[in-house]
């Protein structure tokens, strides 16, 4: 998977470029992630992409000039990329929608600042609007980060010999309790089938616990 990010803050990406399971699978040529910075884009002097927002009002405005400059560079080397432009007013981001949009080979992601992106860019540009939930934060690459996450999680081979099929979303309920050394800690006792060897038990006994932590925590889960 290929993916390309438009921001104005590229150094951001390298908290998730560097560490843990996603600079795995760069390592393991599963992924690529390039960074692109907007301002490269500007077509003036003082590399200025936004400008102030017609009818007035706090805010500036992402321009369309240097954003579809800079997808259509990216689309000289990825002409099938799917845009997705990270919004609060988007698709709302689930285990179905990373899982449908692993399949692809490559993914252009478009973070915003300040109010936004001017419309045209989504109506012309954007193949997709996603958001990571009902709330504003300050800018689209925490959202891209989380998207690339989610996504990377469920391309094969990523996760190497970790397996996500039990994850909380994975078949439609939540994960069971797990434990680890030490047996007893403070008086708490890890549940003795764990320690049965007994592996028939011990996964009808997380396949209980997956389904009692679902109707616990999430009701709407278990209504679906
Ligand atoms: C301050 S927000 C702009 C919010 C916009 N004025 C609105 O109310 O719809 C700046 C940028 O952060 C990103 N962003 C904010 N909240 C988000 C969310 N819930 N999901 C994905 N991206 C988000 C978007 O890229 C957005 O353009």
């Amino acid at each position: 998977m290929r993916f390309d990010v438009i921001t104005l803050f590229p150094e951001m990406f390298s908290s998730i470029k560097d560490e843990g399971v996603i600079a795995r699978g760069i390592k393991k040529c599963l992924l690529s992630i390039n960074t692109w910075q907007l301002r490269d884009f500007s077509n003036n002097k003082h590399r200025n992409i936004d400008d102030a927002s017609y009818g007035g009002g706090a805010g500036m405005v992402m321009q369309v000039q240097p954003i579809r400059d800079c997808i259509n560079k990216i689309k000289q080397t990825s002409p099938n990329t799917k845009v997705i432009y990270l919004s609060p007013q988007g698709e709302k981001l689930t285990h179905k929608l990373a899982k449908e949009l692993s399949t692809l080979d490559s993914i252009t992601l478009l973070c915003g600042r300040y109010e936004g992106v001017d419309e045209r860019v989504i109506a012309h540009d954007v193949d997709m609007e996603v958001s990571i939930g009902d709330y504003v934060i300050s800018g689209g690459e925490l959202a891209a980060m989380v998207l690339i996450d989610a996504i990377s999680r469920q391309i094969p081979k990523v996760l190497g010999n970790q397996d996500s099929l039990n994850d909380s979303f994975a078949n439609g309920q939540l994960d069971y309790p797990h434990y680890t050394r030490p047996e007893i800690i403070d008086g708490q006792q890890v549940p003795e089938v764990l320690l049965s060897g007994h592996q028939a038990k011990i996964d009808a006994w997380r396949q209980n616990q997956a389904i009692n932590n679902t109707q616990k925590k999430r009701k709407d889960l278990v209504k679906k």
